[in-house]
C-alpha cells in the first residue's frame, strides 16, 4: 500500500478540536504510509510562545502580523516526531504549556496572521508532500482539493481525559475540570471565530474517536486511505 499511496495521493488533512486524537492519528497514520506529518497547531503555538517571550501586546495585531512573517520557524521530522525549533531552538517541549494554550486565540483568530500561516503551510507541503497536514482548517482553506480529509472527534469529557492524562505525563499543575472548561471554551472560539473556524470541510470522513484505542483510530483511518486508493487504481485502469 505505502508505494501506491505515496503515488497517488498528495495530501491528507485531518481537521478536528482538541484532544480528538488527530495529533496522534496524522503522526502515526504518516509513519504508517510513510508519509511526511506537518502539525500546523504546533505552528500557532510556536508564535504564541514567542509572542509570550518578547512581550509583544496579544491585541496588537500588527505586531503579531510582523512577527508571523517575521518568525525563524522551522518544524524538522525526527525519529521521534517533529521538533518545532525557533532560530534554531528547540521548542518543542515549551509550546505545550498551559500558557501557551490558553493564549494561542490571541494569534489563532487574526486574519492576517492566518493568511501568514496558510502560506507557509502551502510552502512545507510543496517540500515535505506526500504528507499529512493536521489542524482546524487543514481540509477547508489550506489544502480544499486534498484527495483524503478526515475530521476527529470525540465528546469533551474524554477530550479532558485525553488532555489531562498528557499534562500529568509533562508535569502540568491542573485539574481535570480546569482542562475540562478550557477545552469548552477553546471549543467555542474555534467553531465561533469569523477567520477560518473550526468546521466539518466538505466532503470529509468523520470518525467519532471516544471509545477508540489509538491503533484501532489509526487502523480505521488507513482503511479509508485503502479503498481511496483502490477507487483512483479503478479509475487509472478505466482511462
Ligand atoms: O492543535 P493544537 O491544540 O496544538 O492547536 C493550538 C492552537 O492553534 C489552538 O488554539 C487552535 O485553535 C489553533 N490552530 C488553528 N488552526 C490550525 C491549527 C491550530 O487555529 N490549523
Amino acid at each position: 500500500m505505502t508505494k501506491s499511496a505515496k503515488q497517488s495521493i498528495r495530501v491528507i488533512t485531518i481537521d478536528g478540536p482538541s484532544g480528538s486524537g488527530k495529533s496522534t492519528a496524522a503522526r502515526k497514520l504518516a509513519q504508517r504510509l510513510g508519509f511526511a506529518h506537518l502539525d500546523t497547531g504546533a505552528m500557532y503555538r510556536a508564535v504564541t510562545f514567542q509572542a509570550l517571550r518578547q512581550g509583544l501586546n496579544l491585541r496588537d495585531s500588527a505586531e503579531l502580523i510582523n512577527l508571523t512573517k517575521q518568525i525563524d520557524l522551522d518544524l524538522v521530522p525526527t525519529a521521534h516526531g517533529t521538533e518545532v525549533t525557533i532560530c534554531g531552538q528547540d521548542v518543542t517541549e515549551l509550546i505545550r504549556t498551559v500558557e501557551v494554550t490558553e493564549n494561542a486565540h490571541f494569534i489563532a483568530s487574526r486574519r492576517g496572521v492566518r493568511d501568514e500561516m496558510v502560506k507557509r503551510q502551502r510552502k512545507l507541503a510543496r517540500k515535505l508532500a506526500p504528507l499529512v497536514a493536521e489542524g482546524r482548517d487543514q481540509g477547508t482553506v489550506v489544502f480544499p482539493h486534498a484527495q483524503l480529509k478526515f475530521f476527529l472527534d470525540a465528546d469533551p469529557a474524554t477530550r479532558a481525559r485525553r488532555r489531562y492524562q498528557q499534562l500529568q505525563s509533562s508535569g502540568e499543575n491542573v485539574t481535570y475540570e480546569q482542562i475540562l472548561s478550557g477545552i469548552q471554551t477553546r471549543d467555542a472560539r474555534d467553531s465561533t471565530r469569523s477567520t477560518a473556524p473550526l468546521e466539518v470541510p466538505p466532503g470529509a470522513i468523520i470518525v467519532d474517536t471516544t471509545n477508540m484505542s489509538v491503533e484501532k483510530m489509526v487502523d480505521e483511518l488507513a482503511r479509508h486511505v485503502q479503498r481511496i486508493l483502490s477507487t483512483l487504481e479503478q479509475r487509472q485502469s478505466k482511462q
